[in-house]
């Protein structure tokens, strides 16, 4: 019954597909990390009105994406994938979206020079609201409620009537994608992308930096390429003032997913219309769940996290069911291993997926193997492991005759103080200062720069045969 209600007039005229997948297929299969709403009626009704809502984004904006991905498989390209770790409704703000992007189009713009190929650049926002958890409770003196799971379910406040899932928060969290969504594209159509002008760089720990002087060089290339480019052409730099940028979140919450989820004239199938690129989070990664079985039916490229559990057999048979006909420009393989476990956990995965002759690209997220808690009980990322496991992921890679095409960050704008380390090192005393995130802590500002001139820097070094010369901070 509820199945009927959830799964909306048109889906139910158009039936299953030859794959037998439908958007609502997945509701016959164990969905994990799902809130559980007291009302189903009120849930179905907000579904409904989702349902209605016009999409986030465009099929050919989406086939744009699977385009440019097919391109980084073949090392034409290096993908950015960056942002929040969970959106809030109350950071759904101009100051907040506009640093955002601002550090997202300036990492692009290092890795442009820097690698010399074109950058795709994702942001991990305007959708970014669903949280999968360690538990569906949590307890405190005594007290049991249900676990917060983002914004898009329930509010973080330890209280009974904060923690209920709320079905409005559906209708939110896509009105606050929208509004992310509009903001951005309105920024980066209007000339907001040209950052190269000196005003908008904030360099300042450059100074603090071991590598400063390699860094300074590198920003003063840019600036000189930049110029030169203009003289040439005559005209300011049009790559540069005007960028194509791309959204993701983690598909998490299926009812939502569904919901987005449309046909458009001319084109075969399903397309996830409310991002270009969502992805199954670690958690829910497994063949026979209801994340798999939603996300091999879209034609979106999708994003898979492999974390250091992940043994080969179990990768090789995700990828037949999410990209049974081994298009290219489909699958990105996000692993996340722990600067720890790196070396040990990803060659047999690499090895395997090579033998298979399935076309993927392969990102490294350095963050989330990175996770530890200070003596205080803060959650925070040492920079340097975050450094060692990017730094170890182009080496792996390498070495096992693969490529690592692109990054997948925690990062913010603003000045927080949640990773320590980076240029101005700083210390779990610090962290109190301007500790934000209500999940995991993000590099800040600052930090990301360094990260994205770090990254170029251990992209020649492979490039070039030499072995890593140790991390530098
Ligand atoms: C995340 O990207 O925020 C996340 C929860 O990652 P993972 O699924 O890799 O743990
Ligand atoms: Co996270």
């Amino acid at each position: 019954m509820l199945g009927e209600v959830l799964m909306g007039d048109s889906q139910r005229v158009a039936g299953p597909d030859e794959k037998g997948w439908e958007p609502a297929s997945w509701q016959r299969f164990d969905a994990a990390q799902q809130a559980t709403y007291p009302d189903l009626e009120q849930l179905g009704l907000a579904l409904d009105e989702l349902g209605e809502l016009p999409p986030l984004v465009t099929s050919w904006e989406v086939l744009q994406l699977r385009k440019e991905i097919g391109e980084a498989q073949r090392g034409e390209r290096f993908l950015l994938q960056g942002g929040d770790c969970a959106e809030s409704f109350a950071e759904c703000t101009a100051p907040v979206i506009t640093n955002r992007l601002k550090v997202l189009l300036q990492m692009s713009l290092i890795l442009v020079h820097g690698l010399q190929m074109p950058v795709v650049r994702v942001g991990r926002f305007a959708g970014q609201y669903a949280k999968p958890r360690s538990s569906d409770t949590e307890t405190r003196d005594g007290v049991t409620l249900p676990s917060y799971r983002g914004d898009i379910v329930n509010a973080p406040e330890f209280t009974a009537e904060a923690r209920m899932p709320d079905p409005q928060r559906l209708i939110r969290a896509y009105s606050c994608s929208a509004q992310t969504m509009n903001f951005t594209r309105a920024l980066v159509d209007g000339g907001f992308a040209d950052l190269h002008h000196p005003e908008y760089w904030d360099l300042g720990w450059l100074e603090h930096s071991p590598l400063s002087e390699e860094f300074h060089r590198l920003a003063e290339s840019i600036g000189r390429a930049v110029r030169f480019m203009e003289t040439i052409s005559g005209k300011q730099a049009g790559s540069l003032r005007r960028v194509d940028f791309f959204t993701s979140h983690e598909a998490l919450h299926l009812h939502y997913e569904q919901a987005l989820t449309r046909r458009v004239p001319r084109q075969d199938g399903f397309f996830n219309l409310a991002t270009h690129f969502p992805w199954i989070g670690m958690r829910t990664a497994s063949v026979g769940n209801a994340h798999v079985e939603y996300m091999r039916g879209i034609r979106n490229p999708i994003g898979l996290k492999v974390g250091p559990t992940a043994e080969p057999q179990d990768l090789l048979d995700l990828i037949e069911v999410l990209n049974p006909r081994r298009e290219e420009g489909r699958l990105v393989l996000i692993h996340r291993m722990g600067a720890e476990r790196i070396e040990d956990r990803l060659p047999p995965l690499i090895r395997a997926v090579r033998d298979s002759g399935s076309p993927v690209l392969w990102i490294s997220d350095p963050m989330h193997g990175n996770t530890e808690s200070t003596a205080g009980g803060i959650k925070t990322r040492r920079f340097r492991n975050i450094m060692k496991e990017m730094e170890l992921a182009f080496e792996v890679h390498r070495d096992n005759d693969s490529l690592l095409g692109g990054v997948h960050l925690e990062l913010t704008g603003e000045n927080v103080t949640e990773c320590t380390g980076g240029a101005r090192d700083l210390l779990d005393t610090d962290l109190g200062r301007a500790y934000k995130s209500r999940v995991d802590p993000r590099l800040n500002y600052e930090q990301a720069l360094e990260l994205a001139m770090l990254i170029v820097r251990k992209h020649g070094q492979v490039r070039d045969g030499s072995r890593a010369e140790g991390t530098p901070t």
